[in-house]
């Protein structure tokens, strides 16, 4: 089952080859796509939490791939008042080609995935958000080229995001530094397994050190969804907010790089994201290049 639950959950080399399908579906530009390859199919996006970017994109990329999609908000369906995810699971596969959903829990998407007979597709949980960070390599390679062997420098909350990255260090043989507040270390298991497997990371406290000689600069949000109970981030975040003082140890052609939505005066000045060395925007576009190869390689079976 094609099954997008992690990056490192993919057989080896599909990583790859869906930022080579990425890249195609970039290059043919938008609009219906020749051929229709997802004519006739159709997608659920099962949100639990909100969301602007991964909606519209996949939304999107269906339409443009020939098929459809259907929003669904997780307190609307049944699921919201206690029909099992098992059951909900079961039956969205006698209807449909493929599962997107955002959770709250990873467990329900791998509870999802374990009982359904379609493909099932993260789109972010509180541990991790692979598509984003299929579509932030894209991004970085379109700037600065393979990124093997570079240096990327992560400042601020160990959250979902920081857990990808440590995925795709592995997956795309990257150096990882993280500069993450003591209280807000990424996720135990992953760094764990990261390290078993000869990932170079390096977890620090000070941003300046994570950032020395940095190709990319990375952040995130201080407050997740679903972290509200966070009471004082200011306290814990304070030192760790991306400025020009990180940019004036990085490389010289060190870019800038977000998920978004950001929080402009808390994880980034508004110089930085706003500046010259912010492909954010980029990022955003490429999330919808990203699903459509997710999607025909889901549903489809079809990579370039
Ligand atoms: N980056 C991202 O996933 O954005 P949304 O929360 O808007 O989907
Ligand atoms: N870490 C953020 C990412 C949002 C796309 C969150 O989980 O809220």
């Amino acid at each position: 089952m094609r099954h997008l639950i992690d990056i490192n959950s993919l057989d080896q080399g599909v990583p790859r080859k869906l930022l080579q399908t990425a890249k195609f579906y970039k290059s043919s530009g938008r609009g219906l796509l020749e051929g229709a390859p997802l004519l006739g199919r159709t997608l659920a996006m099962i949100f639990e939490k909100p969301s602007t970017r991964t909606r519209i994109s996949f939304e999107v990329a269906m339409t443009e791939l020939g098929g459809s999609a259907i929003y669904l908000d997780a307190k609307s369906m049944q699921m919201g008042r206690g029909e099992t995810i098992a059951d909900t699971a079961k039956v969205l596969g006698r209807y449909l080609d493929g599962i997107m959903i955002r959770a709250s829990r990873h467990e329900t998407l791998l509870e999802m995935a374990n009982h359904s007979e379609i493909p099932v597709i993260n789109g972010l949980t509180d541990i991790s958000h692979p598509c984003q960070i299929l579509a932030d390599i894209m991004t970085f390679e379109e700037k600065l080229g393979d990124i093997e062997n570079k240096i990327i420098s992560w400042v601020g909350d160990g959250n979902n995001m920081a857990n990808s990255w440590i995925h795709a260090s592995k997956i795309f043989n990257f150096k990882l530094r993280l500069a993450c507040p003591s209280l807000r270390l990424p996720n135990k298991n992953i760094i764990n397994w990261a390290k078993e497997n000869g990932a170079e990371i390096e977890i620090l406290d000070d941003p300046i050190e994570a950032c020395s000689d940095s190709n990319a600069i990375l952040t995130d949000t201080w407050v997740s969804m679903g972290d509200e109970k966070i009471i004082n981030p200011e306290e814990i975040f304070n030192n760790f907010r991306v400025s020009d003082k990180l940019f004036e140890v990085a490389s010289n052609d060190a870019i800038f790089m977000h998920c978004l939505p950001a929080h402009r005066g808390q994880e980034v000045t508004s110089e930085i994201i706003d500046g010259p060395k912010s492909v954010v925007w980029d990022e955003a576009e490429n999330r919808l290049h990203i699903q459509k190869a997710i999607l025909s390689w889901a549903i489809a079976d079809k990579l370039i």
